[in-house]
């Protein structure tokens, strides 16, 4: 039990250094909503503490889609938006369909936020602090999310096909994959590993 609780937790610790290498950006910011929208991170973490004390394994699932939105066109919300009439969009990419959840958790902060600030959140940094909190909630473990991100407005589900790591991926064309994103194997094993294992340790 000891054993589960801290390799979880250092799984998560590690899986926040390697989200932040992939988001960092010269212009973002932790501070970047301090005056327009002074309560931010609070009022995001206390939404999110409310659905993860209801259910658990929101947390996991809030950490994928934050994985999985970065990975296709940066972390832009992408991953949020509806396909395109005739058209599929990151949703209907194999690695998403039928395995993203946690959308309706988003559109609640998203209202929420809004009606506290309106217009002046991205989603993309809503759901960044979202995964972060919901990591928070589950085991105290946290990292810094530099704010400012903007939101994308492209979705393609060709793409998230050849950026995301495919299911059934060998080592050496996952390995390929986490390195034209900037990570190494060690970042590879540990970023699948956190989310795989909080499924295990869940369900
Ligand atoms: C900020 O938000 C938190 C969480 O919702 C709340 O407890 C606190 O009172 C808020 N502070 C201000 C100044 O609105
Ligand atoms: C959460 O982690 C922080 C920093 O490691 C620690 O100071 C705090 O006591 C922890 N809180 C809980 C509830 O475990």
């Amino acid at each position: 039990m000891m054993y589960t609780k801290m390799s979880s937790q250092w799984l998560l610790w590690t899986f926040g250094a390697f989200l932040l290498a992939l988001t960092v950006d010269a212009q973002l910011s932790t501070t970047f909503y301090s005056s327009s929208c002074r309560n931010l991170t609070a009022r995001v973490d206390e939404i999110i503490r409310g659905h993860i004390r209801r259910d658990r394994t929101l947390a996991p699932s809030l950490l994928r889609l934050h994985f999985h939105d970065c990975f296709v066109r940066g972390c832009d919300a992408s991953v949020l938006l509806n396909s395109p009439r005739g058209a599929q969009g990151e949703k209907d990419a194999i690695g998403n369909k039928d395995s993203l959840r946690g959308f309706e958790i988003i559109d609640d902060v998203k209202t929420k936020i809004e009606a506290m600030c309106p217009g002046v959140v991205s989603c993309a940094d809503l759901l960044a602090l979202s995964a972060r909190d919901s990591m928070r909630a589950f085991g105290n473990i946290t990292w810094s999310v530099p704010l400012g991100r903007r939101d994308g407005t492209v979705t393609s589900a060709s793409e998230a096909n050849s950026d995301l790591p495919p299911p059934f991926g060998t080592f050496s064309s996952l390995s390929a994959i986490f390195r034209r994103k900037g990570l190494t194997v060690k970042d590879m094993v540990i970023l699948s590993g956190a989310c795989l294992f909080l499924r295990e340790a869940l369900y």
